[in-house]
């Protein structure tokens, strides 16, 4: 395998994946349609700017299946990465969420299913398909809770509850065979690219593998699109003076896994044979609370921005999640290796170098208040 087409290969992850790949040999194919929230108005943004000249750029939305077919014949693999990627923004673009990622994928399966060279297939899903993810019961043992409850959310309870004790649960760490519930249409979206994937590369004997990334930061990651990455939207809060707003209590986690640790997963599913028709966590293993985020970004920039606790809550959220990496380990050898606080100054002195961005998070909020999904 040698011709590798990445589509939405001018993104975050993509852009990170193509010049490692280059690096290592591939003819990497990027295609793009350098949606102007990721890239900016002019689209000349540094993602752009650190493939361009390394790689065969395309630009083309992979809702055009005319282009997209181009991009994809006499490519040996594919890692389908083009996706819409807001989680508050997909509960009021819903059209063009499902759009993008279902029908996007639509048409990449339908490509190769009509005739292609494709040999192995790689698709971006993401942990926010399992919803809230795996928690322990004292009595029941392991369960998967439903969405918490508006009545509790805007009574300031967050955590989750057993439904039989009562009693808080203790949240562990979510496998892959945990239930799949996702509680955004970005969530939906991102299962329905797996399944379809999943599917078709075995009706079509295409070895194919699932990504189930988890939070995933670091150097690149776009920072004038205001509607995703924690790190990215509070860092150009802070870096204009602005304060942090956290919704519910601070004490919500998620699982941040570095870029790097990221793209070695995502080269060894490439590789590696026994990543085939597997579904795979991404992660570093390990949960950090939102608030430990926003303090030790506060520390690093220091920032005269405060970090301001708003109690408030947004629709869709979950209170916690983190991966279980064991299947990924044992079969791919997949090991993460920047922790947290070493990724994190990495991270800062990136942005540090950056131009600052204008900061449009307001924006955002009065967008998904109007829409009711802030309470
Ligand atoms: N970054 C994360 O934390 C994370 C977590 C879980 C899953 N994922 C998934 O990983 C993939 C890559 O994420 P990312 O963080 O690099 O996102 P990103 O927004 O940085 O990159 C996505 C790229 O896709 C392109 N794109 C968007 N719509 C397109 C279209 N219609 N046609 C062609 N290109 C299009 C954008 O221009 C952008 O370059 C996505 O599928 C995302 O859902 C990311």
């Amino acid at each position: 395998m040698k011709n590798i087409l990445i589509t939405g290969g001018a993104g975050f992850i993509g852009s990170n994946l193509t010049i490692k790949l280059v690096d290592k040999g591939y003819n990497v194919t990027v295609f793009d349609n350098l949606s102007r929230q990721v890239h900016g108005e002019d689209q000349e943004s540094a993602l752009y700017s650190s493939i361009k000249g390394i790689c065969t750029f395309i630009l083309g939305d992979v809702c055009n299946k005319k282009d997209l077919k181009k991009a994809v014949e006499s490519q040996d693999a594919v890692i389908h990465l083009a996706a819409e990627t807001g989680t508050g923004q997909s509960m009021y673009e819903i059209n063009r969420y499902t759009h993008v990622n279902i029908l996007g994928t639509a048409n990449l399966l339908e490509i190769l299913a009509e005739d292609s060279n494709v040999k192995k297939l790689i698709v971006a899903s993401s942990r926010a398909i399992y919803g809230e993810g795996k928690y322990l019961c004292s009595k029941e043992g392991f369960v998967y809770p439903e969405a918490r409850k508006e009545k509790d959310l805007s009574n300031s309870i967050f955590d989750v509850f057993s439904s039989l004790t009562k009693k808080k649960l203790e949240f562990v760490a979510t496998d892959e065979l945990s239930k799949i519930a996702p509680n955004s249409i970005y969530g939906i979206t991102k299962h329905q690219q797996e399944q379809m994937s999943m599917l078709m590369g075995k009706v079509l004997s295409i070895p194919t593998v699932s990504l189930r990334y988890q939070n995933v930061y670091g150097p690149g990651q776009s920072l004038s699109n205001p509607y995703t990455g924690i790190l990215s939207i509070f860092s150009t809060r802070l870096l204009n003076g602005n304060n942090i707003e956290i919704y519910e209590d601070g004490y919500q986690s998620r699982d941040f896994v570095y870029i790097d640790d990221v793209v070695q997963a995502t080269i060894l599913s490439l590789e590696n044979k026994a990543a085939n028709n597997q579904v795979f966590n991404v992660g570093f293993g390990k949960p950090i609370s939102v608030l430990d985020v926003a303090k030790i970004l506060h520390q690093l920039y220091a920032s005269r921005g405060e970090i301001i606790m708003t109690n408030k809550y947004r629709i869709g959220d979950i209170r916690h999640n983190y991966a279980d990496l064991k299947k990924i380990t044992s079969l791919i050898n997949y090991r993460p290796t920047i922790d947290f606080l070493t990724g994190v100054e990495e991270f800062v002195s990136w942005v540090k170098s950056q131009d600052l961005k204008i900061d449009h998070y307001n924006q955002t909020q009065i967008e998904l208040f109007n829409k009711g999904l802030i309470r």
